[in-house]
């Protein structure tokens, strides 16, 4: 991979769309001790794609409301606020993930479930251990957001498929993020960190998506170590983010890190499971 090569690729980084503004606003919204949700209703439905994923998502089960709903508004009522902030990162992530990425043999439904799976399985365990209400939307930003830069890389990849399954026949103890090397000389959590550092997001949200395929870097704080596990997580229990789902090597002390017991972690899996199968089901 030559230099050019590189800078093309962080090149790519300025054609995709910037971070909604929406999303930015309704975050800002739900920071409030007392949030004015007729306010967040009209933010969010000044971005329909946003609007749309939102109700979609709110209405799949997944989220466990006791009632269909038809608008946002009601949606906000049952809802708490980090719900709020979950789905409605999802729904960004939704508006990215809008095509196939054929470079990663993905389709854009299947990466997008992924994403959201990886959002789900962070809530539990950010539930679990009790994570702070701040913490928890940079976990969720990073868990939504962290395969980002697929979609920057899926042009390279795509061009360099033939090599990323030479690499992977000939190297088959190596990392997926290995193979990104070795075919195209950068691995997408690198390319999608970079992205949300240009985006001024704190560096605990980009941090975690340049390191969760790195074993050494994901086990440098909290955050990015559950965002880490939660891709883990997802791969393993089949809903995968393509080409993605193999060899994954997880450090002894990554839940140690968490303050996590592996009995409680395993306790959580049908739950999760099960809410990524309602997921899946609903978007299909
Ligand atoms: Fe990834
Ligand atoms: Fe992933």
């Amino acid at each position: 991979m030559s230099e050019f090569i590189l800078e093309k690729i962080f090149e790519r980084i300025d054609t995709l769309p910037p971070f909604p503004k929406t999303a930015q606003r309704a975050l800002e919204l739900l920071r409030e001790e007392e949030v004015n949700y007729k306010e967040l209703e009209e933010i969010i439905k000044t971005d329909p794609a946003i609007a749309a994923n939102f109700l979609k998502l709110v209405n799949s089960a997944a989220f466990s409301l006791p009632q269909r709903v038809d608008s946002l508004l009601k949606a906000f009522m049952i809802l708490g606020t980090e719900q709020i902030k979950l789905i409605l990162l999802a729904s960004v992530a939704g508006k990215y993930f809008s095509k196939d990425l054929t470079g990663y043999g993905v389709s854009a439904k299947d990466i997008w479930v992924h994403s959201i799976i990886c959002g789900i399985v962070s809530e539990e365990i950010a539930q679990l251990i009790n994570l702070s209400v701040e913490k928890r939307e940079s976990l969720y930003i990073a868990s939504l957001l962290h395969d980002l830069g697929k979609i920057i890389l899926d042009l390279y990849t795509h061009l360099e498929a033939k090599k990323f399954y030479e690499f992977m026949e000939t190297n088959p103890e190596d990392t997926f993020m290995e193979i990104e090397w070795l075919a195209v000389g950068v691995d997408h959590g690198m390319v999608g960190g970079y992205l949300l550092k240009k985006w001024e997001f704190p560096k605990e949200i980009y941090f975690s998506i340049r390191a969760h395929h790195d074993p050494d870097l994901m086990i440098q704080g909290k955050i990015p170590a559950i965002v880490a596990l939660s891709n883990i997580i997802a791969n393993m229990l089949g809903f995968s983010g393509g080409m993605d789902a193999f060899n994954y090597f997880v450090p002894a002390n990554l839940l140690d890190i968490i303050e996590i017991k592996k009995e409680s972690l395993e306790k959580l899996l049908p739950k999760i499971y099960k809410r990524g199968l309602l997921v899946e089901k609903f978007l299909m």
